[in-house]
């Protein structure tokens, strides 16, 4: 037995892995195609582990897919393979059609054409199993229920919309040929390994140069957040129990203001690691140009989950983001290579003219 991990070198893919391989001996082939936000040093805890294959490939290579799957016969495939940031989507939305539709349309039919040659039993037990956002939902006002699965999709950015189109076909690929899929549809992660271009972690590593913490807009959109490795169980929950063809939300109860997440990042540094001057980090805090078709506010239903498969998460807002933050200033050596040429060339596009 052995399951196949798609984007295994991110952020939720690589904490996946990571807790997969500390509570299961069953092996994963890991194939990522290792863009600017893969990196293998999330996996070097694992160096030299058999049960571990790293493959670098492209999900949409058909040919590599198809060999990799008849060669270690998973019985289960998990997509987290995806361009995911925002911005860059609206600086660039080639690349996500490119990976996030038509890369996961050549992953579904790779694993199709493997999975019409298994044996009734093996077919029946085959899971794909694709991780998606609560993005696709679009924007909520502030009074709005919760998204729950049966919400309509609205997706409002380049991001959304192409990890909808990708929840789409995976549904198509059940109703039309039976693939057995579950779909997860999770709110803003964070936690260990989370490349610095997303709120938290940025938040955390500018703090600490003594640089300004940007924030969009007013700071008021709100985002529900969920610690990744509540995540990774809920998918594990969800591998293991979910319903063919059924969609879960996933969410961690934690809605919060992104100024008030920025504030609670700079208390906890104020106590960690507190300024030479005395002065609190929120003293960095700048406002800066709003993202444009930024969403007001994504808020998740997860009774679902909790209801079929007993899943709830472990933490809150407030012991997750303290053992991120505490994460963060002991692995150094992660955080200064991650902070590459490439990543420097993006900050410095994505905030020049955001300055007011
Ligand atoms: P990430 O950007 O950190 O990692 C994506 C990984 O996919 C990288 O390792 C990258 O190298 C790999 N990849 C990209 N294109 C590929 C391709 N064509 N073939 C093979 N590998 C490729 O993203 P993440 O935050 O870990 O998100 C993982 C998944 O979870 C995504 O599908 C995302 O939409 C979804 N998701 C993310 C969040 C979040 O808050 N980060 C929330 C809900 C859902
Ligand atoms: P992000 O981490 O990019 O996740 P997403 O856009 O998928 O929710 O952003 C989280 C929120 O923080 C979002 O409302 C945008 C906002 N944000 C800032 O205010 N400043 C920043 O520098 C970044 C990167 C994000």
């Amino acid at each position: 037995m052995a399951i196949l991990v798609t984007g295994g070198a991110g952020f939720i893919g690589g904490n996946f892995v990571l807790d997969w391989l500390a509570q299961s001996g069953e092996p994963v082939i890991n194939v990522d195609k290792l863009t600017y936000a893969g990196n293998l040093e999330t996996l070097k805890s694992i160096d030299g582990n058999p049960a571990h294959l790293f493959v670098k490939a492209d999900i949409g290579d058909r040919a590599v897919i198809g060999e990799l799957l008849r060669t270690h016969q998973p019985r289960a495939v998990i997509n987290f393979a995806a361009e995911s940031h925002v911005d860059r989507s609206i600086d660039g939305p080639g690349e996500f059609i490119q990976t996030n539709v038509v890369g996961t349309f050549n992953l579904l039919e790779s694993v199709r054409g493997y999975w019409n040659e298994l044996d009734e039993a093996a077919r029946a037990a085959f899971r794909f199993l694709h991780v998606s956002t609560d993005e696709v939902y679009g924007t909520l006002e502030a009074d709005d229920p919760p998204f729950s699965e049966s919400n309509a999709y609205e997706p409002n950015s380049p991001y959304s919309a192409s990890k909808a189109a990708s929840d789409h076909l995976v549904r198509a690929w059940h109703h039309t040929y039976g693939l057995p899929v579950l779909t997860t549809n999770c709110s803003n992660n964070y936690g260990p390994y989370h490349f610095p271009e997303k709120l938290i972690p940025l938040v955390i590593l500018n703090a600490i140069a003594g640089k300004p913490l940007p924030i969009y807009g007013d700071g008021q959109q709100v985002r529900d957040w969920l610690f990744v490795k509540d995540h990774c169980a809920a998918i594990r929950a969800v591998l293991a129990g979910g319903k063919v063809g059924e969609t879960y939300n996933v969410g961690g109860w934690n809605e919060k203001p992104n100024l008030d997440v920025v504030k609670t990042i700079c208390g906890i540094l104020d106590e960690l690691k507190p300024r030479t001057d005395g002065l609190s980090y929120a003293e960095q805090i700048a406002f800066v140009k709003d993202r444009p078709g930024h969403d007001r506010r994504y808020a998740i239903d997860a009774r679902k989950l909790e209801r079929e498969l007993g899943w709830k998460p472990a933490e809150t807002f407030e012991t997750g983001i303290r053992k991120t933050v505490a994460w963060y200033l002991e692995n150094t050596q992660w955080t200064a290579n991650v902070q590459s040429g490439a990543y420097l060339q993006w900050v410095e596009k994505n905030y020049a003219d955001r300055n007011s």
